[in-house]
């Protein structure tokens, strides 16, 4: 899928870049140039979405060992390495599992990948459209909102920049969730470590200018907020490294964790 006549023009998306720091090939021309830019300003970015990933797998680990069994993954990417039903459903063998990407090339790899899978499914979806996400008949086919579910926005709040249109989405995301149910985030931030501020600036400006998908960071508080009446579990919002660390994670960010640059959270619904 790399490369190739007519797939030039189209814009580097968040979901092609992803999957090529995590070395597949599901991306285009203008995502590696977009890719290799922001990997040039910011050299830990490939570490940052190693170690999102292995935090996305720890988390859905606890919550399957703690008896989740339905999952509504929002900005799932591109399958990968460690995908969410494959880690629920080995703790879980029927673990319910809705994908949901804004990247049509997301969706469309997902959906091959879950062929002949009856209790996963991968719909397109914007979170800032969360009704249209919930009452979309392929989700509530495979979820049933009466029961817990874990709601998962792991590495995609960042994509809705204004606050205006982030908070209220969650929260209407998160309204028919039932006790019981978890929410897990990781986010970017700035919190916490010193910032050169002019390599951040000019690394959002690569997303603003090259991607159709557009980034900000934020506060520890700002990413506290989204969990909403969710309460973080032990050890609460943590840098990616030291959200549940385990003996097989990635080594990058073991003596400085807060070069993740990422803050990582479960909640749940008391
Ligand atoms: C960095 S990837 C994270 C993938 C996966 N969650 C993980 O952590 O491994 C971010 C994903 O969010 C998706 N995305 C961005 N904005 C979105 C939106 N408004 N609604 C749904 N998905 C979105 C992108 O297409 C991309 O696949």
């Amino acid at each position: 899928m790399t490369g190739g006549p007519g797939t030039n023009q189209k814009p580097a998306t968040a979901a092609r870049i992803y999957d090529y720091y995590l070395g597949g090939i599901h991306n285009f021309t203008a995502d590696q140039e977009a890719a290799k830019a922001i990997l040039a300003k910011a050299p830990s970015i490939v570490a940052i979405a190693r170690a999102n990933r292995a935090f996305l797998g720890r988390a859905i680990r606890y919550l399957a060992d703690s008896g989740v069994r339905q999952y509504l993954d929002i900005g799932s990417g591109i399958p990968t390495e460690g995908n969410v039903h494959e880690v629920a459903q080995q703790v879980v063998p029927d673990a319910r599992v809705v994908y949901v990407d804004i990247d049509p090339v997301a969706v469309a790899e997902s959906q091959e990948l879950l062929e002949g899978n009856p209790y996963a499914t991968a719909v397109r979806g914007d979170l800032r459209e969360p009704e249209k996400i919930i009452e979309h008949p392929q989700v509530r086919k495979v979820l049933d909102f009466t029961q817990p579910v874990a709601v998962l926005l792991v590495g995609v709040l960042y994509f809705v920049p204004d606050d205006a249109e982030a908070y209220p989405a969650m929260e209407r995301l998160l309204a028919p969730c039932v006790p019981g149910s978890h929410v897990v985030i990781s986010h970017g931030t700035v919190d916490g470590e010193p910032v050169d501020e002019r390599q951040l600036q000019s690394t959002t400006d690569i997303w603003r200018r090259q991607t159709a998908t557009p980034l900000s960071v934020r506060s520890r508080a700002q990413i506290e907020r989204f969990f909403g009446g969710f309460e973080l579990i032990e050890p609460g919002l943590a840098w990616l490294p030291e959200w549940r660390p385990e003996p097989t994670d990635p080594a990058d960010f073991r003596d400085e964790p807060w070069r993740s640059r990422m803050l990582a959270g479960v909640g749940r619904l008391p």
